[in-house]
């Protein structure tokens, strides 16, 4: 008997307990130590029920994502979880914490469940490019039905048990102690009953075939270029035709398709590094970390009031700060209608709009936001706005209190030159809308105290944000990235290139949208006074060229009707041929040659202007690691997960390939920015 797995006996029924932490993944030894302590248990005699749990903070979280992509060991996980449906002793799972993937899969080859309340029930296994692939496929729709089943896997969502047990998945549920409530079942229930068999019959449900078409229209469909969501579907089907174990076999041959596949690698890739992002290498400190409750966010403008909503979705008491009573409340009455329309869509419920609101206070003066924790300064993008309100603050906050902005290009060391003490000073870059993005970019000066940085670590977990931690340099690291991919689709554009051909181009690479239709949206003015601020950043006659001519005419995308796109009032997009002149009147005079591309050749011009900048950040260690890159990449700019993100696709496509590629493009156009990055070759 493993260490890991141990099985002792309570009063007729043997507790087999798994302790295998963090999160008790199944690894071989667990696997294997399981399977032991089956035999052990069913041996004895005087065993009527059997309780599988878990120690620590979770029931099982899922199968050893760091075993895929080794050398399999036995025992495989189908062969335990069959070994538990086809016990003949009844066996009930007592679940707490996460109950996922894998873990999931052992609970529904039980008997059954009993949970502690509040513990999520799931199959992610979508977000790892996977399918469930020991039977949760076969198990989930023969206890809840094909429709919710579909649902729960294709979707990868988690289900939270509830006050009561109240359908088949759970039998039981406490708000106690889950190994007692598993116990009086097994004595009350389980004993008198004998126990049930599992169902391993084929599912029959006339509308089987509407349910799929369903799911494919309305599921597979939200994840785009995905293969496993397909390959799900397919085997959720096999309970529409097979036995249990003959569905398990089959479906384990889909799981091992994707779990093979390079979608997976990158996925489960991508998993470890936004858990590695959240890590950044610090030198070690004794002090506490810092305790923020109170926050203030000044500025109550889209993005101000989005990080307002975020915070206070958090449990935080939050000060919103304007410089006059009019824009307070347009930014109050923003955050109260997003409230109720959430009410409205059944998000959250009235009580917890009204708790949020109660944590809320708009103010105009300095002097009540005093006692704050953290300020997050969200103001207009201007040094002399942001020195103005970082100097009020000095005179306003403690000295104990941090300061953040919230800017998305400017120099922090620069509007920290006015505080007197410059560690607590930081950037917080939200993305918008901000209570909903997922990315949280921290930004270090080269002041800020290693407390400060490691507090707002910390603060972005409660506030669940995605945390990457960056140097500071002109855009970050996410935004100088996206200024190198935006140039390209504008040279493109001077090259003969339509906004449609570009923008598709990416859609079809798997961006969640174009770069253009994305430059509407937020406004091509932003940029373009970014550009005006910072005359050094380029001499390129033609760099963002057809974005300024854009602004010039009056088209500064979606607020003013027309932009790259033109459009009506629904914002539908249309294609303006007037923009075409524009940028080939453009080119003419700077003799630019018209050329024809492929969607592949666009796709990938982009893609390697952000490889070789990326490449450049770590050069310069902006970026501690390429996980942190891709996991700004892939919360922040929407690049497809089934790629990685942009450092781990080049890896993926060869850092080699990626060299050859770059020379040629300096060659070609003579632009000093396609020279390879110095950091590739210290990986080749
Ligand atoms: N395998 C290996 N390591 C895992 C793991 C897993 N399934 N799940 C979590 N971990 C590790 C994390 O990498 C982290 O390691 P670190 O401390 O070295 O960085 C540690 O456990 C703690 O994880 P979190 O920081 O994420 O802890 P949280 O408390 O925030 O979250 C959790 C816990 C909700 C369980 C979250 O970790 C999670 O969602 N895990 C993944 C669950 C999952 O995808 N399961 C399905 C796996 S695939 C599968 O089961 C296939 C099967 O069908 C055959």
């Amino acid at each position: 008997m493993s260490n890991i797995v141990s099985v002792v006996s309570q009063n007729e029924v043997a507790v087999i307990t798994i302790n295998n932490p963090p999160v008790n993944a199944l690894s071989a030894e667990v696997r294997s130590g399981l399977l032991d302590a089956l035999t052990q248990a069913q041996a004895d005699k005087s065993i009527f029920a059997i309780v599988i749990q878990c120690e620590g903070r979770t029931f099982i979280a899922g199968a050893d994502i760091k075993e895929f992509g080794q050398t399999p060991k036995l025992p495989h996980l189908p062969d335990v979880v069959l070994a538990i449906a086809n016990s003949s002793v009844p066996i009930i799972a007592a679940l707490h914490g996460s109950v996922l993937g894998g873990g999931f899969e052992i609970a529904l080859a039980c008997q059954y469940r009993v949970g502690l309340k509040g513990t999520t029930l799931g199959l992610p296994e979508v977000n790892l490019g996977l399918i469930p692939g020991a039977g949760g496929t076969q198990l989930l729709p023969r206890v809840l039905g094909l429709s919710k089943a579909m649902n729960m896997i294709i979707t990868g969502k988690s289900i939270k048990l509830p006050d009561t047990a109240d359908n088949a998945l759970v039998h039981a549920v406490t708000d106690s102690d889950v190994l007692a409530c598993a116990l009086e079942f097994s004595h009350t229930f389980v004993k008198s009953s004998g126990g049930q068999k599992l169902n391993n019959k084929i599912v029959e449900q006339d509308d089987a075939e509407d349910i799929k078409q369903h799911a494919l229209k309305n599921l597979v469909s939200k994840r785009k270029g995905q293969t496993a969501p397909l390959k799900a579907l397919e085997a959720i089907m096999y309970t529409t035709q097979y036995s249990l174990e003959e569905g398990m076999k089959k479906s384990r041959k889909l799981f091992l398709e994707c779990r093979d596949s390079p979608q997976s690698a990158a996925m489960r890739y991508a998993f470890f590094a936004e858990k590695k992002a959240q890590k950044p290498k610090l030198p070690s400190i004794s002090a506490p970390l810092k305790n923020i409750e109170k926050v203030t966010v000044i500025g109550a403008g889209t993005m101000g009031a989005g990080i307002a909503m975020c915070l206070l979705a958090s449990g935080l008491s939050v000060y919103l700060l304007e410089i006059n009573a009019e824009n307070l409340e347009r930014g109050m009455s923003y955050i109260k209608n997003t409230l109720s329309s959430s009410v409205k869509k059944g998000r959250i419920s009235e009580q917890q709009a009204f708790e949020q609101l109660a944590r809320l206070t708009g103010t105009t003066e300095y002097s009540s936001i005093a006692d704050s924790h953290l300020v997050i300064e969200a103001a207009f993008e201007s040094m002399v706005v942001k020195q103005d309100i970082f100097a009020k603050l000095e005179a306003t906050v403690s000295t104990e209190c941090i300061l953040a902005s919230n800017t998305s290009y400017l120099d922090i060391d620069e509007i920290a030159y006015v505080v007197t003490h410059k560690s607590r000073v930081i950037g917080l870059h939200f993305f918008s809308p901000a209570h909903i993005m997922k990315l949280l970019e921290i930004v270090k000066t080269k002041h800020t105290d290693t407390n400060v940085i490691s507090s707002c670590m910390a603060f972005a977990k409660t506030i669940k944000k995605q945390a990457a931690l960056v140097g500071m340099c002109y855009g970050f690291v996410g935004n100088r990235m996206y200024a190198s991919y935006g140039r390209e689709a504008n040279f493109l554009l001077l090259e003969g290139c339509s906004p449609e051909q570009i923008d598709k181009a990416l859609v079809d690479f798997g961006m969640a949208m174009g770069p253009l239709a994305v430059n509407d949206m937020s406004g091509i003015d932003i940029g373009y006074k970014a550009r005006k601020e910072n005359p050094n950043l380029s001499v390129d006659p033609a760099y963002f060229l057809a974005a300024n001519l854009l602004v010039d005419s009056g088209r500064l995308g979606q607020k003013t009707g027309s932009g790259f796109y033109a459009y009506d009032e629904k914002l539908n997009r249309t294609s303006d041929p007037i923009v075409m002149d524009i940028f080939k009147n453009a080119a003419q005079k700077l003799n630019i040659v018209p050329q024809s591309y492929t969607s592949e050749e666009i796709s990938e011009r982009l893609v390697l202007a952000l490889i070789n900048e990326g490449a450049n950040i770590l050069q310069e260690s902006i970026a501690e690691n390429a996980e942190v890159i891709d996991t700004i990449w892939l919360n922040g700019y929407g690049f497809p997960r089934y790629y990685g993100g942009p450092m781990f696709y080049a890896q993926q496509l060869g850092w080699k390939y990626v060299k050859e590629k770059l020379l040629a493009l300096h060659q070609q156009t003579g632009k000093d920015w396609w020279k390879p990055s110095t950091y590739i070759d210290s990986l080749l």
